[in-house]
């Protein structure tokens, strides 16, 4: 949700900060916009709609300076139009403000402003930045005190940054909440709301504590704490690679990470390995110290898709651990009367680190004492930062805004994540851990089987493509991948999809069951195999049209669905890690059939940072 790029120190900024946003594209947005500091002051273009509509003018007019913000927007306060799209000027347009997240307080600043003669010229929370940050420049401020001053009124969260025309080189931004990283260059430096905008121009990054300023000058940041007393934050290399944040010759992120589940998912399995990858070893656990035997209940927060894989967790935990596990949604645990203490561990769930309901429900259940692991997907992130410790997911970097190898690596460490924890507790044996290690070895060779049957996939997925409906069943640890296969398809396709656990199809949806109404029936070998292939038939019974998930070679199933999506066999507790690979291709292929926008979907974000 918004992406925020600055940069000084470096010519030709108005490009750099177009392809900058369009590294951000990913995170959702309405409309887009730039301020250069120039000669002359400040030139400010904004377009609604994409980014395309602001490279456009922008190459037209190409604003020459070194010193710029840029920023996407997706729209909270005002409709997605020119007029609220930012950067935001103040009234003799002498500085110009982008920012993520929302001012909570923003109508009381907006009156008292109003009442002092200021004009509004737009409908958004972000122009009371523009003229309170001018106001202190007015009134002899540094652009560092104005941006820190003009915070101390704020509620909310946020990420803005200021530039002034009468401050020539210098970038201003403050951090409460919202994403924020900065770049560190030799002669330039830069901000950004995520690593990939950076990543062509410095592996170097600096995270702010909430209520920290840094004034950005080319070559040089300076930050201050909440108090305003400098202090150091630390710079580290991230390892991501440029090249994963380029499509590389796919159509679409999404396919191109569908593709890369194999070799994430075995990044992630290594990860939570030994250093002579013999056996499974989460340091992350190592966190909770004797507080790990008091471990009574568990809670895993998350949100999307993040939540699906809490919901496998729960199986995994729960069968191997023998503690009581619960899944809630961040949006939901955070507003009931929450269950949290010393002895209920919280494992929030979040590929991005920056869901804000997910960081809330984080922040309650540590102030009420609860221990808290994450499993994260971006290191240095908010849940990185403040959990205990982190299981990190090995993904890489997720631009699809349907997230398919963020679930995958999900799935394997929350598995990895409970098979140590179960040996820890003494509910397995150290022999019986380390056999579970050869099956995972084997799992990317299961998933690169089942990439293989794609074509296969893409007939059936055009056969449907104008299906209005769809219904995913699975049981067990399959029906969260139910869920997540009907998650992607309403997601990317627009088509109405359900996912309900196959057994309580008699308790309603069959209702909905006729010759239109294709069923998609996770059906591979397990404990509750021949109970699914029972629901088939009850589908069957109704003229649904079954399409299953099986085993390769499966002859059992095949005679029983109009339609099979083979995949090779795993152990039952990994298999949702290749049973999901099929219905990602089916919703990225009827996606694609329907000419829809796979990678930005509408209405989408891929980072929900505010409630
Ligand atoms: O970054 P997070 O994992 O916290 O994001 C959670 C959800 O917003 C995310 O999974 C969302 O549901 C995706 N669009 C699913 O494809």
């Amino acid at each position: 949700m918004c992406g925020i790029i600055g940069v000084t120190g470096r010519s030709g900024v108005s490009r750099l900060l177009i392809d900058g946003l369009r590294s951000l594209e990913y995170r959702g947005y309405d409309s887009a916009g730039i301020a250069v500091q120039t000669e002359d002051g400040l030139t400010v273009l904004r377009r609604a709609g994409k980014l395309a509509e602001l490279d456009a003018v922008v190459s037209e007019l190409e604003p020459f300076g070194t010193v710029g913000i840029g920023h996407t927007r997706w729209a909270t306060h005002g409709a997605p139009t020119e007029r609220n799209a930012h950067p935001v000027v103040d009234g003799p347009e002498r500085v110009a403000v982008i920012h993520n997240g929302i001012i909570e307080n923003h109508e009381v600043l907006r009156e008292e402003l109003v009442a002092t003669g200021v004009e509004f010229r737009s409908d958004t929370d972000t122009e009371i930045l523009a003229h309170l940050v001018s106001r202190e420049l007015a009134g002899g401020a540094s652009l560092g005190q104005a941006v820190r001053t003009t915070a101390q009124r704020l509620e909310g969260s946020y990420a803005f940054a200021a530039i002034s025309a009468d401050h020539p080189g210098v970038l201003a931004v403050v951090r409460c909440q919202s994403p924020l990283i900065l770049g560190v260059g030799d002669e330039a430096s830069y901000l950004a709301s995520d690593i990939p905008a950076l990543l062509p121009h410095t592996k170097r990054v600096m995270s702010l504590d909430d209520g920290d300023v840094a004034v950005l000058t080319p070559g040089t940041i300076t930050v201050t704490d909440v108090d305003g007393v400098e202090v150091e934050r630390d710079v580290r290399t991230i390892n991501w690679d440029p090249v994963q944040v380029q499509k590389g010759g796919y159509r679409h992120f999404m396919m191109k990470e569908i593709e890369e589940q194999p070799s994430a998912v075995s990044a992630t399995i290594a990860q939570c390995l030994s250093e002579d990858a013999e056996h499974i070893r989460i340091p992350a656990l190592d966190a909770l110290g004797p507080r790990l035997e008091t471990i009574k209940r568990i809670t895993f927060v998350a949100c999307g898709t993040s939540w699906h894989a809490g919901l496998a967790a729960k199986f995994y935990v729960e069968n191997l651990c023998g503690i009581p596990v619960d899944v809630d949604y961040a949006s939901e645990f955070r507003y009931r009367q929450m269950q949290a203490g010393p002895d209920h561990l919280i494992v929030p769930i979040t590929q991005s680190g920056e869901t804000l309901d997910t960081l809330t429900a984080v922040r309650q259940a540590k102030a009420a004492g609860s221990p808290i692991i994450a499993v994260v997907n971006v290191a240095e992130s908010s849940a990185d930062r403040e959990a205990d410790a982190s299981v990190l997911t090995v993904a890489g970097p997720e631009i699809g805004v349907a997230s398919t190898k963020a679930f995958t690596t999900q799935l394997v460490a929350l598995y990895m994540l409970a098979l140590d924890l179960a040996s820890r507790r003494g509910a397995l044996t150290r022999e019986q851990l380390d056999e579970r290690v050869q099956p995972l070895r084997r799992l990317r060779f299961a998933m690169e089987g089942a990439l293989r049957h794609k074509e296969h996939v893409r007939r059936i997925a055009y056969h449907f493509s104008q299906a209005r409906d769809f219904l995913f069943l699975g049981r067990g640890v399959n029906y969260p991948i139910a869920l997540e296969g009907a998650l992607k398809l309403k997601e990317i396709s627009y088509i109405h999809a359900e996912g309900y656990p196959a057994g309580e199809m008699k308790h309603g949806p069959i209702a909905l069951i006729d010759a239109n109404m294709p069923v998609v029936v996770i059906a591979t070998p397990g404990r509750v195999y021949d109970k699914v292939l029972a629901n088939i038939q009850e589908v069957r019974s109704r003229d649904g049209q079954v399409i299953a998930v099986c085993a390769e070679g499966d002859e059992r199933v095949r005679s029983q669905a109009d339609h099979v999506l083979e995949v090779p066999v795993v152990d039952e507790d990994i298999s949702g890690l290749v049973n999901v690979i099929p219905l990602q291709l089916l919703s990225y292929y009827i996606a694609e059939r329907r000419g829809c926008d796979i990678d930005q979907p509408r209405n989408l974000a891929k980072s929900v940072t505010v409630e």
